[in-house]
C-alpha cells in the first residue's frame, strides 16, 4: 500500500487520526487526513464537556461537523469518551452521589443514542485507573459514586447502542510491568468473567522520553487480546525527531501487528503544528504537511506485515 490507510488495509487493520472541527476548511490538513487515514475520532468535540455544555442540553454541531466529514469520505468513526473525570462540564465538575450518577448514565445514554449506529467503537470510560504503584483506581467524583461506575456506563453504553464496540480507554498502559497496566488488566478480566460488556481496550500511546515505547509492548497488547477483548492504539504520539522517533514509531506498529486482534493504530492528529504537545514534533507530518521519517517508518512496517 502506498499509503497509511492502504497498507493497514492489506493487514485487516485502520489507521486512524484525531481530527479537530475547527481545521476542517484548511485543505492541506483535510487532503491529507483524506488520503492517509481511514478511522477517525473527534479530538474534543464528543467529550461530555462539548456535548452537553448545560445539564440535559445536548450540542451535537461539532461532534456531527467531524461524524459527516468521516462519513462524506467513506471513514468510520471511533467516539470518544462518554464518562471521563476530565473535561467534564462545569455543571457536572461539583456533582456527586446518587445526583452525578444518573447525570452521568443519562449522558452516556443520550450521546451514544444519537451516535447510535455511526460508531465503530465508544471510549466509553477514559483513565480511570491512578498513575503510579498503586494499580487502583483514580480518585475522582465519578469513583466516589461506587466503584461500579465504569461497569454501570458500559451497560448503559450497550443498551444505547448494541452494535458500537465498547472500549475502556487510558495511558501509560503500555508497559506490562507496571501497576496501571496490570490493574486495568485485572478490571478487563473481571468484565469479562461477570459478563460486562466490554468489547475493547485502547492504549493512548503517548510517548516521550520519560515514557519511551516498551519492549514488552507486544506482550501487554496479546496479554489484553488474549482476555477476549480487541486492542487498539488509540491516541498515538511520540516525542523526538528523526530515526530515533522513526524507530519507535516502528515498533509500535510491530507490536500491533504481532497481535491479531490489535485491530487498528489512530495517531493524535495530522501535522506536528496540529498536535496538542503544541511546542513538540510528534507525529508523521511535519507542519508543511511533508511526510518525515517516521512516517516512512510506520508505512514500510505496516507494507512488511
Ligand atoms: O476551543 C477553545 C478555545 O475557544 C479557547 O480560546 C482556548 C483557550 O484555552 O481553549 C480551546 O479549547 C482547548 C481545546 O483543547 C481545543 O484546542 C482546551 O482549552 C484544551 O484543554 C483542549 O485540550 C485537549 C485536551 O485533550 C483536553 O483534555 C486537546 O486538544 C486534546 O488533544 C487532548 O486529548 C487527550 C485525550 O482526549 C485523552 N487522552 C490524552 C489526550 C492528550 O491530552
Amino acid at each position: 500500500g502506498s499509503t497509511l490507510q492502504a497498507a493497514a488495509a492489506e493487514t485487516g487493520r485502520y489507521f486512524g487520526t484525531a481530527i479537530a472541527a475547527g481545521r476542517l476548511n484548511d485543505g492541506t490538513y483535510t487532503g491529507i487526513a483524506n488520503r492517509e487515514f481511514n478511522m477517525i475520532t473527534a479530538e474534543n468535540e464528543m467529550k461530555m464537556d462539548a456535548t452537553e455544555p448545560s445539564q440535559n442540553q445536548f450540542s451535537y454541531g461539532n461532534g456531527d461537523r467531524i461524524l459527516s466529514w468521516a462519513q462524506q469520505n467513506g471513514k468510520r468513526v471511533r467516539g470518544h469518551a462518554l464518562a471521563w473525570h476530565s473535561q467534564q462540564p462545569g455543571w457536572m465538575q461539583n456533582m456527586s452521589g446518587s445526583a452525578l450518577r444518573s447525570a452521568m448514565l443519562n449522558h452516556v445514554t443520550q450521546v451514544a443514542t444519537h451516535y447510535r449506529g455511526k460508531i465503530y467503537a465508544w471510549d466509553v470510560v477514559n483513565e480511570a485507573f491512578a498513575d503510579g504503584s498503586s494499580g487502583g483506581r483514580r480518585d475522582s467524583n465519578l469513583q466516589r459514586t461506587g466503584n461500579d461506575w465504569i461497569e454501570a456506563a458500559f451497560r448503559a453504553a450497550r443498551a444505547a447502542d448494541p452494535n458500537a464496540k465498547l472500549c475502556y480507554n487510558d495511558y501509560n498502559t503500555d508497559n506490562w510491568s507496571h501497576a496501571k497496566t496490570q490493574g486495568v488488566y485485572t478490571m478487563v478480566r473481571d468484565f469479562k468473567s461477570r459478563g460486562v460488556p466490554i468489547d475493547c481496550v485502547g492504549f493512548q500511546a503517548h510517548f516521550n522520553s520519560g515514557n519511551p515505547v516498551p519492549s514488552n509492548y507486544d506482550t501487554t497488547l496479546r496479554n489484553f487480546a488474549n482476555l477476549g477483548v480487541d486492542v487498539q492504539i488509540t491516541e498515538l504520539d511520540i516525542e523526538g525527531s528523526g530515526s530515533s522517533q522513526a524507530q519507535q514509531y516502528q515498533g509500535v506498529v510491530q507490536a500491533c501487528l504481532s497481535v491479531a486482534r490489535c485491530t487498528g493504530i489512530t495517531v493524535w492528529g495530522v501535522r506536528d503544528s496540529d498536535s496538542w504537545r503544541a511546542s513538540g514534533t510528534p507525529l508523521l507530518f511535519d507542519g508543511n504537511g511533508n511526510k518525515k521519517a517516521a512516517y516512512t517508518s510506520v508505512l514500510n512496517q505496516l507494507n512488511s506485515g
